[in-house]
Order: C-alpha cells, then sequence, then structure tokens
C-alpha cells in the first residue's frame, strides 16, 4: 500500500482527482469505480472542475459504483442514484448508457447482483476503483465478517454504519437495513484503488486496515493483498498509524520515474 498523508481532505482530493485524470489520459475508455457518502465529495467537485476546464473527457469513459440500499427508488433523495446524478454525472460528460449503479429496486436480487457482475466483466474490469471506509472498516458495504472472496450480493448493514449514514435520512428509521453491494473478490479485481479516509473517526479503521492484521473483521485489512492501492489521508485518519513517519519519508522520496 501506499500511503499518502495530506496536511487536509482538499489537498488529499486534489492528489486523488490528479490521478483519475492522468488515467483518463492514458486511457480515455477506462472503467472508474465509484463511491458514494460524505468522504468523495471534495474528490467529485475536483473533477467535475477539471471536467469545466477541459482538463478531463468522459466520452468514451464507464463507471460502476460499489452499492445501493434496497427499496429506496433510484429518485429518492437519499437514493446513491441520486447522490451521484446530483454530485458528479450531471456535471461531466459521461454518456448516461456507460454510468452503471445497482438497482435498489430489482424484483430479482440475485440475478441483478449476477448481471452487475457481468457488466463489470464485459466492461473489461474496473481500472481504478474509488474506496471511502467505514468507521467499522467496511468498503463498499462489505462489513465485518464478510467474505474475503465475496461477490456483488445483499448484505444488511450493522446498527453503527446506519447511524453513521443516518445523516442523509430524517430520521435513523428511515435508514434501510440492505443493500446491494459488490464484494470483496469484486473490488480485489480492479487494476488500482485508491482508498481516502478523512478525520478523526476513520483514524482506527485506517490504522487497522494498514497496520493490522489481514482479517474478515476488518473487511479493508485485504487491501494489504492487492498490488496497486494508494490510500489517501488527512492528519486526523493518519493519527494512529504508528509507521507515519516512514510512510511520509517514503513518499517524499518517491522516485520521478514512479508514475500515478
Ligand atoms: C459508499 C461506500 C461506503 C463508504 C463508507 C464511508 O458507496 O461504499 O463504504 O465509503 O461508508 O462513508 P463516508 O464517506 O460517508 O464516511
Amino acid at each position: 500500500m501506499e500511503i499518502i498523508i495530506c496536511p487536509d481532505a482538499d489537498s488529499a482530493s486534489l492528489s486523488a482527482a490528479d490521478q483519475v485524470a492522468s488515467l483518463l489520459h492514458s486511457k480515455p475508455t477506462a472503467v472508474l469505480g465509484l463511491a458514494t457518502g460524505g468522504t468523495p465529495l471534495a474528490l467529485y467537485s475536483e473533477i467535475i472542475r477539471k471536467y469545466q476546464k477541459h482538463q478531463i473527457n468522459f466520452s468514451q469513459a464507464s463507471s460502476f459504483n460499489l452499492d445501493e440500499y434496497i427499496g429506496l427508488a433510484p429518485g429518492h433523495p437519499a437514493s446513491y442514484q441520486s447522490f451521484m446524478q446530483e454530485n458528479l454525472f450531471r456535471h461531466i460528460n459521461m454518456p448516461a448508457e456507460s454510468v452503471h449503479i445497482p438497482d435498489g429496486l430489482a424484483v430479482d436480487v440475485p440475478s441483478h447482483c449476477l448481471a452487475y457482475e457481468n457488466s463489470i466483466r464485459e466492461a473489461g474490469g474496473i481500472d481504478l476503483q474509488i474506496l471511502g471506509i467505514g468507521t467499522d472498516g467496511h468498503i463498499g458495504f462489505n462489513e465485518p465478517t464478510s467474505s474475503l472472496a465475496s461477490r456483488t450480493r445483499i448484505k444488511t448493514l450493522t446498527e453503527r454504519t446506519r447511524s453513521d449514514n443516518a445523516r442523509f435520512f430524517h430520521s435513523m428509521e428511515e435508514v434501510p437495513h440492505h443493500v446491494i453491494t459488490m464484494g470483496i473478490g469484486t473490488i480485489m479485481e480492479s487494476r488500482a484503488i485508491s482508498l481516502l479516509a478523512f478525520g478523526e473517526s476513520k483514524a482506527r479503521a485506517v490504522a487497522d486496515m494498514v497496520e493490522g492484521p489481514i482479517t474478515s473483521s476488518v473487511p479493508a485489512s485485504i487491501l494489504q493483498m492487492h498490488p496497486t492501492v494508494r490510500v489517501f489521508l488527512d492528519e486526523p485518519a493518519a493519527a494512529l498509524l504508528s509507521r507515519r513517519d516512514y510512510y511520509r519519508h517514503v513518499f517524499a522520496r518517491k522516485p520521478s520515474w514512479q508514475k500515478w
């Protein structure tokens, strides 16, 4: 894992956006894996800014989102479909047919999940997966004890995750219990992964992910087994890393030929 400790969330998001831009320059048909939640908001704003300045073009790109709440119609304000339209897609030129988000109203959820996996495969696989991390160490909505080999499927949220996400709803009761999420095996097949984590509330999960044992109790710890993971942190999220001085040392001495 490459650990990038930035002074704040904005500078970390800028670096992550530069990486997306560099991928699209070298591969205009890139397939992006996208996340929702509070963490990627500044990244998406920066991507929009680059698009408006003609520094990035999505006309041949495509995307697959990690997850969606079951039972929320696409137009529901808290659905991830609405989130993505509002915070990214309505501002950029990715063709609507190239955007993929699990359908929270799918009648046959297992068939829908299988079809989602097939679409990722048919698109050639994900080039760059953007991830956040839950305070409990989840990635996507693969909650602790999820199979580390899991594929896209239905999951039941922990009460901790429901309470973390209640801020997007009018009340805790409105937060769905079930989601469709890409599996950990699905995420691990991405060619590169960028995980962003900001704020003190993520410090424990980040330290467990980077320096703890690989365990399904901390689903993000499986990323230690992926060859191309970049972790963009602000100072508070990096606070519990025991080797943070070493990560800074490595980053400061990164050879100039070593590209994103
Ligand atoms: C969202 C997702 C989740 C979030 C995580 C952190 O699509 O897959 O894993 O990344 O719950 O959420 P925030 O960013 O709101 O702290």
